[in-house]
């Protein structure tokens, strides 16, 4: 076990939690599709009872997504969402979070309609300045809760600036690693104490199953999750757990592509006539570009743009026939999306005027296509406008 641990990300991507079957020799991970497992006396069984409980299936995948966040354990989830409501739930009412201002729409929505019934507080701040979140301090913070980059303005926060903030003050650092994936951050090894994904993006990456996880840097937190699992069963199917240990295991070589193309593209955008401004952590000109070089191994592949105009998006939009109109990212094609009436919707016109979200900006994705046939999908886009 300890040999696996030094191996290298894509060796561990492919071997780690997926060893060959030990009945049969099968190169991959059975699923095990059993609600049930015979016991062979009373409180006598081989480690299964109930599915919801444990599947030997999820089981590989939760070692597979700790080995390559680098935690003690992790769960995983019905879905990304599923995955950072159990993290709320580990709070009690009265307890306060302290969020960034421009997370994927989906998170506030919850926090904001659904858990503040429950007596949980939620403040949000712009995390890019890590002394915004010490300001937004209070005496019963449990979590700090950041997505870097954000969505979808690619605003990076200082992991570990922002870590020692939430050590000095007990509060737990959380941090949504979806953009990045583990390939290019780790936030457990920059102090954060939690990471949460939503599988359905990069780590599935072929834009074909839904799931969360949470990475955990103790087993105390992962105890707790496991019981949530168990009392609240929003647990990830053997099938779909199955998907994603076979996506991760072709994680390193996609993210690999998707950043080659990722840079080209955004260089290609920065020097468009047509394209206002480019939000992309890899280009010289981004605000925070030293910090994602010190943070980040790679740039990622998500990147935003301005077009001008609701009516300019849309025209763009319609012609694009490679990149594909639609929610979500992180799949082996180029998704591209409007964060105004999309993701971001739930946000309203004033939360998104707040945050500097407008209505001619425009999110993509960039798959792992040849990357001429993306840049001509795009030009022909443009052209549009
Ligand atoms: C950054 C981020 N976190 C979480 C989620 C929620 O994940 P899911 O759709 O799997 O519930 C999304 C979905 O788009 C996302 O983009």
């Amino acid at each position: 076990m300890k040999k696996k641990k030094q191996a290298g990300f894509a060796t561990r991507a492919i071997h780690d939690g997926q060893q060959p079957d030990p009945l049969t020799g099968a190169v991959n991970v059975p699923i095990y599709l059993s609600s049930t497992y015979v016991q062979q006396g009373i409180g006598e069984h081989k480690g299964y009872e109930y599915s919801r409980v444990s599947n030997p299936t999820r089981d590989r995948l939760e070692e597979n997504l700790a080995s390559l966040e680098g935690g003690v354990a992790s769960r995983v989830f019905g879905s990304g969402m599923a995955a950072i409501n159990a993290i709320t739930s580990m709070l009690k009412s009265g307890d306060h979070v302290v969020c960034g201002n421009d997370l994927y729409g989906g998170t506030p929505r919850l926090f904001n309609q659904v858990l503040t019934a429950f007596g949980l507080e939620f403040s949000y701040v712009d995390t890019s300045d890590a002394k915004n979140v010490e300001k937004a301090l209070r005496k019963n913070t449990r979590m700090v809760y950041v997505e870097t980059p954000t969505n979808p303005l690619m605003r990076l926060s200082d992991l570990q600036e922002i870590a020692k903030i939430c050590r000095r003050n007990k509060a737990e650092l959380i941090v949504d690693n979806t953009f990045m994936s583990p390939y290019f951050q780790q936030p457990l090894a920059l102090g954060a104490d939690m990471v949460v994904h939503s599988t359905t993006k990069f780590l599935n990456g072929h834009s074909d199953g839904l799931g969360g996880v949470v990475v955990c840097s103790t087993q105390d937190q992962a105890d707790k999750l496991a019981f949530l699992q168990k009392c609240a069963g929003a647990i990830l199917s053997p099938f779909e757990c199955w998907m994603v240990l076979r996506g991760v295991k072709t994680l390193a070589a996609r993210m690999e592509i998707h950043d080659r193309n990722g840079r080209a593209v955004a260089d290609f955008l920065a020097n468009h006539k047509k394209v206002k401004k480019v939000f992309y952590p890899g280009l010289a000109d981004h605000p925070q570009h030293e910090l994602a070089k010190r943070q980040m191994s790679g740039f990622g592949s998500m990147i935003t743009f301005e077009t001008g105009s609701l009516k300019n998006a849309n025209r763009m939009l319609k012609k694009l026939q490679v990149c594909s109109l639609g929610e979500s990212l992180g799949g082996v094609e180029t998704l591209i999306s409007h964060p105004a009436t999309m993701t971001h919707a739930a946000l309203g016109e004033k939360g998104r005027k707040a945050i500097g979200l407008t209505d001619g900006l425009v999110r993509i994705s960039v798959g792992i296509e040849d990357l001429q046939d993306i840049l001509n999908d795009l030009e022909m886009g443009l052209a549009a406008i």
